[in-house]
């Protein structure tokens, strides 16, 4: 056994076992693939091995690639180089996979005669998530052994599939027991040697492409059924293009096409910003005064208090990880109503499905409803969810306070309100934290959790280990009105509420920020949200657009007008009614009318949401700016492609910010006054990125 290299590498009789160790996940960087050719060509020249194992030492076989080495030189064997040596030695090489096989990781497998694996394990190619393609023939080898349909799925879609499956579609020659792959592995090697089977290599196969030969118009019909997906990104149609090139051409070409086109990919803006989306990512959990040490507290029955489309869509999320939820209303027709709206949506899940139907009772079982606050007591999580109206959630707080166990968590789910307000109300401050949800909350990823002055060390990471629990990207951040999201948000809809009073359309406005790659502008958004969100007819002042749309009923997608008009399939039109709306608005105002470019609505509506960012960043309300840009992906669908908004800045250049800011400020004002740290960053030809 030799540990100095990252392959350690061992004999089973005349089976040679090579162990991957290079945690934590096995990442094939240049020592690890150097480590496993000099092993493989060892195990190729000893003429007492018959056979090679490959297997991961750790947690999984491989993560793949090293992302961090990518838009480095190379140094060392290229991996294309090494899996077509691993392919080409003459005995039979085993891949033995436990944990993760992934990308680079699943395309080594790919490459190894057999594979065998644990029932728990997981392999995949996810690459496209990182703006890239399997560049080490995953591209060409996958369609030869599952055929390109489910090439498509697998390399397109991203997502990983489990072993069973993957057995199923013959990506997987054997099925381990969980508890002893090596021994399966090297009795699975022994035996395939001493039957002396010809080898199998992958690139020899063309059973399975033949498919894509005979229906050449599978590829456009996926595009077709696929466009909404993967609308604005690069790499699934060079994965498409990759996978069409399996079929057509021979291996060796069709694996020079597959390097061409990685190698676009690997050095282009969207790659970047993806793998920086990746990091940044995993960047989010580390806080600088919490460390990773700090004790959570133990998490075990949550408390939920609101029944209405938050406080459902929050216990859903708790269900589903199996924690059992008490959920309290006032009334018992809301309760009832909320319970109604959790099962439906288990419901319609289970016909799709996603979800088996024993699912949705043992989920539902978990629930208890009351109208009884008192029975939170044994609650160790309590979030509230009631509507946004700080004296309400003082009271509900100061009887928390004397219900709720000591060392509960009391938390509130508001999107606005002063969190430190809310702790005072209470004898037991440092136990307070919000956690903001974004709507749908059993959906969208992303869980602001917000830190109060008082908020005590242990129940910040507790929070942070919670939102993981639950499939959450947890954010941390500061006590501000709207938090990092909300109040970014402020500033993009405040400018387009001026665009269209000086004569912009709002689907114009719609339409670039569409383009830009967000999955709605602001107008669909809001109505699709409701105009009437905070209106009410007693408290209308008939002064905003908005006002005079309400008044009209037009409130939003649920009445079928809003900004737009829609169908009975909520189909949207433009709406001269709102135009005309718009029209009076800017008169009364007396707004100059005047139009303007889609260069400039863009400007306008994303340079003060940077600069609000700075200003974020400046008062410490957000740990750094990557955390700012994994909010506005996962809470708002910023386009991953663009990497977040301050990434986004950066790449245009702080200084051209600064001055297309400057511009504006002159025009319109305080609203676009740089903030001190974008005007130093700026100065000094830095971004947010040497922050
Ligand atoms: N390269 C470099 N670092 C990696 C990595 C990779 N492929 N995969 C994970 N890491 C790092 C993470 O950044 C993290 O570092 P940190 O501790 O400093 O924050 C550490 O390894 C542990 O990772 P996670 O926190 O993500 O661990 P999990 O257990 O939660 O998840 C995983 C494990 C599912 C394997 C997840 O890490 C993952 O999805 N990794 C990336 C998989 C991937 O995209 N592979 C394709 C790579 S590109 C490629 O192979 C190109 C080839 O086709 C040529």
């Amino acid at each position: 056994m030799t540990d100095a290299t990252p392959v350690s590498e061992s004999r089973e009789g005349a089976v040679a076992v090579l162990t991957l160790q290079s945690p934590p996940v096995n990442a094939l960087g240049s020592a690890l693939r150097e480590g496993i050719r000099a092993a493989i060509e060892r195990a190729e020249a000893d003429p007492a091995v018959k056979a090679i194992v490959l297997i991961g030492g750790g947690r999984m076989f491989s993560a793949g690639a090293d992302i961090t080495e990518f838009g480095k030189p190379q140094s060392g064997i290229g991996l294309p180089d090494l899996l077509n040596r691993i392919e080409a030695v003459g005995k039979p090489v085993v891949a033995a996979i436990h944990g993760n096989a992934l990308g680079g990781g699943l395309e080594t497998a790919l490459a190894c005669h057999y594979r065998v694996a644990v029932p728990s394990a997981k392999v995949g190619l996810p690459e496209v998530k990182l703006g890239i393609l399997p560049g080490a023939g995953g591209t060409q080898r996958l369609p030869r052994i599952v055929g390109p349909r489910k090439a498509l799925e697998v390399i397109v879609g991203g997502a990983p599939i489990g072993a069973k499956q993957a057995a199923a579609m013959g990506l997987i020659d054997d099925l381990a027991p969980e508890e002893s792959l090596r021994a399966h592995a090297v009795a699975f090697a022994e035996r395939v040697a001493a039957e002396g089977r010809p080898l199998t290599k992958i690139r020899d196969r063309e059973d399975r492409i033949a498919e894509g030969r005979d229906d050449p118009g599978l590829f456009d019909a996926f595009r077709t059924e696929n466009a909404r997906r993967m609308r604005g990104f690069e790499a699934p149609e060079a994965c498409i293009a990759c996978i069409e090139a399996a079929c057509r051409l021979p291996f060796e070409q069709g694996l020079a096409f597959e390097r061409e086109q990685f190698l676009t990919l690997v050095s282009g803006e969207q790659s970047a910003a993806q793998r920086y989306v990746f990091f940044a990512e995993r960047q989010t959990a580390k806080i600088p005064d919490v460390p990773e040490t700090t004790p959570a507290r133990p998490v075990a029955k949550v408390g939920i208090i609101g029944a209405g489309t938050m406080g459902g869509g929050i216990a859903m999320n708790f269900l589903n990880a199996g924690l059992p939820v008490t959920i309290v209303e006032t009334k018992r027709e809301a309760l009832d109503r909320g319970l109604g709206t959790i099962r439906t949506n288990y419901e319609n899940t289970a016909r799709k499905g996603r979800l088996r139907p024993e699912d949705v009772e043992t989920r539902m079982g978990l629930l208890t409803d009351t109208l009884d606050l008192d029975a939170l007591k044994d609650c160790d999580l309590i979030i509230e969810a009631v509507f946004e109206d700080m004296a309400i959630k003082q009271e509900i707080f100061s009887k928390l306070d004397r219900i709720a166990k000591p060392g509960a968590i009391l938390a509130s789910n508001t999107s606005y309100l002063d969190i430190d307000a809310i702790a005072a109300a209470t004898g037991r401050p440092g136990d307070v934290i919000g956690l903001h949800f974004f709507s749908p909350a059993n959906v969208m990823r992303l869980l602001e959790v917000v830190r109060g002055a008082r908020t005590s060390q242990d129940v910040i990471a507790t929070a942070m280990q919670v939102g993981r629990r639950i499939g959450k990207i947890a954010v941390l951040v500061g006590v501000c009105h709207g938090f990092v999201g909300n109040r970014m948000l402020a500033q993009r809809q405040r400018e387009a509420n001026r665009l269209i009073l000086e004569g912009v359309k709002p689907w114009d406005v719609d339409r670039v920020i569409h383009d830009f790659g967000l999955p709605m502008g602001p107008f669909a958004m809001s109505d699709l949200a409701g105009l009437d969100i905070g209106w009410s007819r007693e408290t209308n002042r008939s002064e905003t657009v908005r006002d005079l749309l309400c008044e009209q009923d037009r409130r939003g997608q649920k009445t079928g007008a809003g900004f737009y008009d829609y169908d009975a399939k909520r189909n949207a039109t433009p709406s001269p009614v709102t135009e005309e709306i718009i029209a009076t608005v800017a008169a009364r105002q007396g707004v100059a009318q005047k139009p303007a470019s889609d260069q400039e609505i863009l400007e306008r509506c994303l340079y003060p949401m940077v600069n609000e960012d700075a200003k974020i960043l400046e008062e410490g309300k957000a740990i750094r700016a990557s955390d700012i840009d994994i909010v506005w992906i996962n809470g708002y669908g910023w386009p991953v492609y663009r990497g977040g908004p301050m990434f986004w800045a950066d790449g245009i250049g702080l200084r051209r910010v600064l001055e297309r800011l400057r511009a504006y400020e002159a025009l319109y004002g305080d609203a676009f006054k740089p903030s001190p740290l974008l005007e130093r960053l700026a100065a000094d030809g830095k971004g947010f990125k040497d922050l």
